[in-house]
């Protein structure tokens, strides 16, 4: 699947169980690997990232085991450095795997090579080579220096006294050095240089340590003391928290569209620092609560979030979901502080401050900052994902703003969260969509322009649009058959509906696109699949807050598949050529019944036939037959169908 078109959303409100932390994850799986003893983990995240861990530890001879629970496993500690000696590791794009391996591995004392995908060799590690350098590991740069692919070989470990870590680039080097240092054995002090970013990552690290038995004295965030004589040991069983980041996305959605949206999995006692993410939802108007193990989010009372200025640097992944939460705010937005992602995933300030754009905010960029100014009202984009699973999961989020979205490379999300999409459409309140069809001359168009009176929805009519198209092409002197320069026109068709009328270039054009000639062209031009192309974002923009009613031959099978009400309008050909006499009679025309009875079963026939959305019941459409019925009759059907019967 190479795009996901996310529906137009009204609201949210629900509850979502995370999935485990990635970070937590892959740090538990580590220290189990190096720990005595055996380790049964609960809640593990499924995930690439811990794909990739999962299946170095396999390469390095650390025996693990999936039970039969999902996210259960079960690994066998190596009591020490990692027991295979020769190994050629590929690590994708999984950070919180590569960093902490590198230095496992340099204190292993073995032959390795570590690799990943192209965008992981631009992610910088001289900060941690450099830091285990100073103990003695031989590692060496295969291609840029300061990047991987890195080459490690056995070496002469001195372990003990200082080492100095730079904490300005990632603080996944501070975590690396002390996740791997208990492995000496030897009492190790650990100084960082420079301001240490990302700090509350560096917490959830030393509680996982904790918890396998190596508690590491700490002077601030300054300088951390591995104690000698450490052996990492198994807790026996250790549960994954819910992924803190992840959370974001559910607990802003609940934010911009109303809620309460609950998240299960973590809470008040959560280690990860995103937790705090909720308190900088608060801070801007949200309404939070905080429980043991959940957290909930609802819109201000106000209704809209407040414009911010923040330091995000303690919460830079949830940070990016405050990006996308500023278009729904009141003014202008600024993250500051946030210069470690210009080397995550991908440049995220460049990739956000490009895609908020492509949605109709003013963005500008700086060095470490974003300043977003949010638009009247978003804008339908195509958002592009740069293989980061955090641009795709927090945009979905520009959806509460009442426009669809299309997500290029959705399944980038399988880096964190390959339920993302499932887990956001479950607590996604869609803009409600009546999809009505039916044959020539049914009554579909009068009762779908009254249910959208009734309910105060917006109506698309959508055989007027290629009614606009034969009628613009005859016009422009386009002949009928030339599929391309049809659905160029389409594309670009200059129409506007205001109130009852119809205006093409400035023109109205109401009666005209009714007339005979006009119908005519219509279904010609309504065959060539390419017309219908042109038309489907066309189409699907008709559908805003608070609801739509779209008539027409594929609203329900193509257009809007996903339309909570289905109806097929029908009645028999002889009620039908009833009705269209009477209609031709009043507007002083003549009429022929046994003609028109005629006409209207040969248009039935080619339009059933016809090998492009061809007239037909979609199997979860309601029949409804008006042949014995008046107007009100179908109307009141339709409305009860809808759940707002009178
Ligand atoms: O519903 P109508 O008569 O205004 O439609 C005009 C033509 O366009 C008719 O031939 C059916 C076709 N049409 C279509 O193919 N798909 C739609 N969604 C709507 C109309």
């Amino acid at each position: 699947m190479d795009h996901l078109d996310l529906p137009p959303l009204s609201g949210a409100a629900g509850t979502v169980r995370l999935p485990g932390s990635k970070s937590i994850s892959n740090r538990v799986l580590l220290l189990a690997a190096l720990a005595e003893g055996v380790t049964e983990i609960h809640d593990l995240l499924a995930s690439d990232d811990v794909d990739r861990m999962l299946e170095a530890l396999d390469a390095l001879g650390v025996r693990w085991e999936s039970l039969d629970e999902p996210g259960r496993y079960r690994v066998h500690g190596a009591g020490g450095p990692l027991p295979v000696k020769h190994g050629d590791i590929f690590l994708g794009n999984a950070g919180t795997a590569f960093r902490p391996l590198t230095a496992a591995l340099a204190l292993s004392g073995g032959h390795y090579r570590l690799s990943g995908v192209a965008r992981m060799h631009e992610r910088p590690i001289g900060d941690l080579v450099d830091g285990l350098r100073q103990i003695g590991a031989n590692i060496s740069y295969k291609a840029a220096e300061g990047y991987p692919p890195l080459v490690i070989e056995p070496a002469e470990i001195r372990p003990g006294g200082v080492v100095r870590v730079g904490g300005e680039v990632s603080s996944q080097f501070l975590t690396a050095m002390l996740m791997a240092l208990p492995l000496t054995g030897v009492e190790t002090r650990i100084e960082v240089v420079g301001e240490l970013i990302s700090k509350p990552y560096v917490e959830i690290t030393l509680a996982t340590m904790a918890r396998f038995g190596v508690v590491v004295a700490r002077e601030g965030w300054r300088a951390f003391v591995i104690p000698g004589g450490v052996r990492y040991r198994s807790p026996g069983a250790i549960h994954v928290e819910g992924d803190a980041s992840s959370a974001s996305y559910f607990l802003a959605a609940g934010a911009i569209g109303g809620g309460p949206v609950r998240v299960e999995g973590v809470g008040r006692d959560s280690i990860q620092g995103d937790v705090r993410f909720a308190e900088a939802l608060a801070s801007i108007g949200a309404r939070i609560e905080v429980g043991d193990n959940w957290i909930e989010a609802r819109a201000p009372t106000s209704g809209r979030l407040e414009a911010f200025d923040l330091d995000l640097n303690h919460i830079p992944d949830a940070a990016m979901t405050l990006a996308v939460a500023a278009l729904f705010t009141d003014g202008a937005c600024r993250l500051r502080n946030i210069a470690s992602w210009r080397v995550k995933e991908t440049d995220r300030i460049m990739a956000m401050a490009t895609e908020l754009r492509k949605l109709g905010a003013t963005v500008d960029e700086g060095d470490d900052e974003l300043v977003v100014i949010p638009p009247e009202v978003v804008r339908y984009g195509e958002i592009d994902t740069y293989d980061d699973h955090r641009m795709a999961m927090c945009l979905a989020l520009a959806t509460l703003g009442g426009t669809g979205i299309r997500i290029n490379d959705p399944k980038c999300v399988n880096k964190t969260f390959p339920d993302y999409f499932a887990a956001f459409a479950s607590i996604s309140r869609p803009v409600p969509v009546i999809a009505i069809d039916g044959p020539s001359a049914s009554g579909k168009g009068t009762v779908a322009a009254r249910v959208a009176e009734r309910l105060g929805y917006h109506h698309l009519d959508s055989g007027a649009l290629y009614r606009l198209v034969a009628l613009a092409a005859t016009r422009a002197g386009v002949p009928l058959d030339d599929e391309g320069a049809l659905a160029a026109l389409a594309r670009e068709l200059p129409v506007r509906f205001e109130g009852g009328r119809v205006l093409l270039d400035d023109d109205e054009v109401g009666d005209a696109i009714r007339a005979e000639a006009c119908s005519l062209g219509a279904s010609r031009v309504a065959a060539l699949p390419a017309v219908r192309e042109a038309l489907v974002l066309r189409q699907r923009a008709f559908r805003r807050a608070p609801g739509l009613v779209a008539e027409g031959r594929d609203m329900a099978s193509t257009i809007f598949t996903d339309a909570g009400v289905k109806i097929f309008l029908t009645a028999s050909a002889e009620i039908r050529a009833e009705r269209r006499y009477k209609q031709l009679l009043e507007k002083g025309m003549a009429a022929n019944m046994a003609g028109l009875i005629r006409d209207l079963r040969e248009r039935d026939a080619r339009d059933a036939a016809r090998a492009v959305a061809p007239l037909r019941q979609q199997e979860d459409a309601l029949l409804l037959d008006t042949s014995g019925m008046s107007i009100d009759e179908a109307v009141d059907f339709v409305l009860d169908a809808a759940g707002a019967g009178t």
